[in-house]
């Protein structure tokens, strides 16, 4: 995703660069900030600072409040065993993280975020939950045979110009997998996209207007995401991201290409088959190779 938050007028394509710096860190709250190491050399602080802010455009007290009911129902369809090792790859403040850790298993968070690997921190360490929080980007983090569950939720896919960038994250996820593991990725098709595509939208929210604004690009294989927030006082903030939506098939091409096997689309956690009116994308495969 290419992310900005600023006044001045948009840029349409700001692209994260391609995935070739060092590894992640694990993050260690109580390390004072000028002996931390670099948090990541790839993303600019445009970057992180978007996410900082946009909080509020993405998590919703009905997405927040959902996580529980989201477990549940992806557990039932998976069948995980007890204490699996889980990684929540763009865990955010931790929502299905820490919902995760109340059901035994034991819990790895990565995110870009501080300030939301932080939020999430004090939730898990309110519980007692020992998690384990790494900041980084999920470009670049392969843990091999770790996990028994990968998952990637919530609209965290597709982030990337180079679509070799989400390529690469398929393939280590699937690096990361113990034999028989599986990954998640839950998204909005491009089918149900499309379907629902209003180019320009307006809502209000707790006293301040949305005006959201989206452009299709490269042949529809790239959104530019654009929205000005005003507030009561009549100040305004615009925030631009871009992503790459993908179809189900494309998607599941994905995961089959970096040797996922047994892939399905479904169009909720639940495994409700996907059509064009889903509100999610959701697919799942298995790494092959249990026993
Ligand atoms: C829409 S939020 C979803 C968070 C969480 N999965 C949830 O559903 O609550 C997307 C998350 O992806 C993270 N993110 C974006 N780009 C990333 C990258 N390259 N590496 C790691 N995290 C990233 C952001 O910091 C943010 O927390």
């Amino acid at each position: 995703m290419s992310t900005s938050n600023t006044t001045a007028p948009s840029t349409p394509e700001i692209g994260q660069p391609s995935a070739t710096a060092a590894a992640p860190t694990t993050w260690r709250p109580t390390t004072p900030a000028e002996e931390r190491p670099a948090r990541h050399d790839l993303l600019s602080k445009e970057q992180v600072g978007f996410w900082e802010a946009a909080e509020p455009l993405w998590l919703n007290e009905q997405r927040r409040d959902g996580a529980p009911a989201e477990i549940d129902a992806l557990l039932a369809m998976l069948e995980v065993p007890p204490e699996a090792a889980v990684l929540d790859l763009c865990c955010g403040p931790g929502r299905h993280t820490i919902e995760l850790a109340r059901r035994g298993y034991r819990m790895t968070g990565l995110d870009m975020t501080r300030t939301y690997l932080e939020t999430a921190d004090e939730a898990a360490t309110a519980e007692g939950f020992d998690v384990e929080f790494i900041e980084g980007d999920m470009r670049l983090f392969e843990r091999p045979a770790a996990f028994d569950l990968v998952l990637n939720l919530g609209r965290s896919f597709g982030y990337f110009s180079d679509p070799e960038d989400d390529v690469g994250v398929v393939r280590s996820a699937y690096s990361s997998l113990r034999p028989g593991g599986a990954f998640v990725v839950e998204t909005i098709g491009k089918e149900a996209l499309i379907r629902s595509f209003r180019a320009r939208s307006w809502r209000e929210h707790q006293g301040r207007f949305y005006l959201f604004e989206l452009t299709p690009n490269r042949n529809w294989s790239w959104i530019v995401d654009r929205t000005i927030v005003f507030d009561a006082d009549g100040g305004q903030t615009e925030f631009l991201f871009s992503y790459r939506p993908y179809a189900a098939s494309e998607l599941v091409s994905l995961f089959e290409a970096a040797g996922f096997v047994d892939v399905q689309a479904y169009g909720d956690f639940d495994g409700t088959p996907y059509s064009f009116t889903s509100k999610k994308l959701v697919v799942v495969g298995r790494k092959g190779g249990a026993d």
